[in-house]
C-alpha cells in the first residue's frame, strides 16, 4: 500500500506551466521518488464514494480512466465503493455510515462524485447528505482544500465575464477545510417569549492557521510566487489571528514570496474585477466556500473543475467542484470531465504520480481540443456528447 504523501510536498501543479511545476517539485525526495518508481510499480487501494445524483455517473467513468492509467503504466490499483450521503441515509439512517469511513481510512486515495438532492433537503430532517461530507473531512483531517480555478480558452466566451477580464485566469485557491465557524460551537435556543435565538462561532487557533498557509505558501513557491491570504480582520476576533499568523508564516518561512492580504468582502469585487492578478489565495473555511463558489464561475463552466481535500498524512479525498446535479441525473448527460481531472488530482497527490496524472490532464485537454463538447459546454448548433461517450473520447486519447 502506498501512504499518502504530506501535502506539503506535493501541492499545486499548474496545468498551465509545467517549468513552474518543475521548480516547485525539485527537491532531492521528490527526484528520489520519481526515479524509485520507475522501477516500482505501485500497488494502490482506491475507495469510490459515488453519493447522489449524477455522482455515479461520473465517479464510473472516472474509474474507467484510472483502470487504463493502472492498465498502460503497470499498477495495480483495486476499488471498493462504498455509500455516503442521501443514498446512504435511506440505506442506513447515516451519511456517513461507520464502515464507509473505515474503508476511507484503509485506503491510498478516495475519489468522491456528490452527496445531496431534493430528496433529503427538508430543514427538519434528523440528518442530511452534507453531514456526512463534513463528517469526513474532519474524521481524516483534511484541513486543505485545493480547488484550482483553471480557464480554457475556448470557454471564455461562455463565461458570465467579458473575455478580456477573465484570460489569463489561474487561481489557486486554498480553503481551510476542518475549522473555522462550519466547526465551532453552535446552539439554538428558545427565548422565554418563544422565539428562537441561534448562534454559530468562528474559531480559529495558531496550528490550524500555521499548517493551511504553509500548504498555500509552498503551492505559490511552485507557481508564480504570488499569495494572497483573505480574511476579514477588521471586524472579527478570529480573522485578526489568521492575519497574524499568516503573515508571521510567510515573513519566517517564505520570505521570497510576493504576499498580501485582502478583506474578504474587497476579494469578491476582485475576483469579478480582475481575477487574473491572483495566483494563490488562502482563506479559512466560509470565505473559501463562498469564493471558490464566485470563482467556479469564472471559466464559464463548473464542468472542468476538479479539488482535492488533504491532510497532514492518510489518504487525500478528491472529487469535482459541482454538485449532484439531480435535474440531470440518470439522464447520461453529465460532464465526466471534472471527476476525471480529480483523479488526476489523486495521483498526483496521495499515489505520487505525476507523470500518470499529466497523462489524463493531457487526455483531457486533447479532447477539448479536438473540440467535443457536453452538454453543459456545447454551444448553440453543436452536437453535445454524453457522459459516457465524453469519458470514451478520453480513453482513447490515453491509448495514443
Ligand atoms: C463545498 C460544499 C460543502 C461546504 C457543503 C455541501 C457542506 O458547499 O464543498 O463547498 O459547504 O463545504
Ligand atoms: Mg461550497
Amino acid at each position: 500500500m502506498v501512504r499518502a504523501i504530506g501535502v506539503l510536498q506535493s501541492v499545486s501543479p499548474q496545468r498551465t506551466s509545467p517549468a513552474r511545476w518543475q521548480n516547485q517539485t525539485d527537491t532531492r525526495s521528490h527526484l528520489r521518488d520519481q526515479q524509485l518508481r520507475k522501477y516500482v510499480d505501485v500497488n494502490a487501494k482506491i475507495v469510490l464514494l459515488p453519493g447522489d445524483g449524477i455522482g455515479p455517473e461520473v465517479i464510473d467513468e472516472a474509474r474507467k480512466v484510472l483502470e487504463r492509467i493502472a492498465q498502460k503504466f503497470d499498477h495495480t490499483f483495486n476499488f471498493e465503493s462504498h455509500p455516503i450521503g442521501g443514498n446512504a441515509i435511506d440505506d442506513f439512517g447515516d451519511p456517513l455510515p461507520e464502515a464507509t469511513l473505515e474503508a476511507c481510512r484503509g485506503a491510498d486515495g478516495i475519489l468522491l462524485g456528490a452527496v445531496g438532492g431534493p430528496k433529503w433537503d427538508d430543514p427538519t430532517a434528523k440528518t442530511r447528505p452534507e453531514v456526512g461530507l463534513l463528517k469526513i473531512r474532519k474524521e481524516l483531517g483534511l484541513f486543505a482544500n485545493l480547488r484550482p480555478i483553471t480557464t480554457y480558452d475556448f470557454l471564455l466566451d461562455s463565461s458570465p465575464l467579458r473575455r478580456e477580464i477573465v484570460e489569463g485566469t489561474d487561481i489557486f485557491f486554498v480553503r481551510e477545510l476542518t475549522g473555522g465557524i462550519y466547526f465551532g460551537d453552535s446552539k439554538l435556543e428558545e427565548n422565554a417569549d418563544g422565539s428562537e435565538t441561534a448562534s454559530s462561532t468562528m474559531v480559529y487557533s495558531t496550528h490550524e492557521i500555521e499548517r493551511v498557509v504553509r500548504v498555500a505558501a509552498k503551492a505559490a513557491q511552485g507557481r508564480s510566487g504570488h499569495l494572497t491570504s483573505v480574511d476579514k480582520a477588521n471586524v472579527l476576533e478570529a480573522s485578526r489571528l489568521w492575519r497574524k499568523v499568516a503573515e508571521r508564516v510567510v515573513r519566517e518561512e517564505f520570505p521570497d514570496l510576493k504576499y498580501d492580504v485582502v478583506l474578504v468582502d474587497a476579494m469578491a469585487m476582485h475576483l469579478i474585477s480582475r481575477p487574473s492578478t491572483f495566483d494563490v489565495v488562502v482563506t479559512g473555511n466560509m470565505f473559501g466556500d463562498i469564493l471558490t463558489d464566485e470563482g467556479s464561475m469564472l471559466p464559464g463552466s463548473m464542468g472542468l473543475l476538479p479539488s482535492a481535500s488533504l491532510g497532514e498524512s492518510g489518504p487525500g479525498l478528491y472529487e469535482p467542484i459541482h454538485g449532484s446535479a439531480p435535474d440531470i441525473a440518470g439522464t447520461g448527460v453529465a460532464n465526466p470531465l471534472a471527476t476525471i481531472l480529480a483523479s488526476a488530482m489523486l495521483l498526483r497527490h496521495s499515489l505520487n504520480l505525476e507523470e500518470e496524472a499529466k497523462a489524463i490532464e493531457a487526455a483531457v485537454d486533447a479532447v477539448l481540443e479536438a473540440g467535443h463538447r457536453t452538454k453543459d459546454l456545447a454551444s448553440q448548433g453543436e452536437e453535445p456528447l454524453g457522459t459516457k461517450a465524453m469519458a470514451q473520447k478520453v480513453l482513447e486519447a490515453l491509448a495514443d
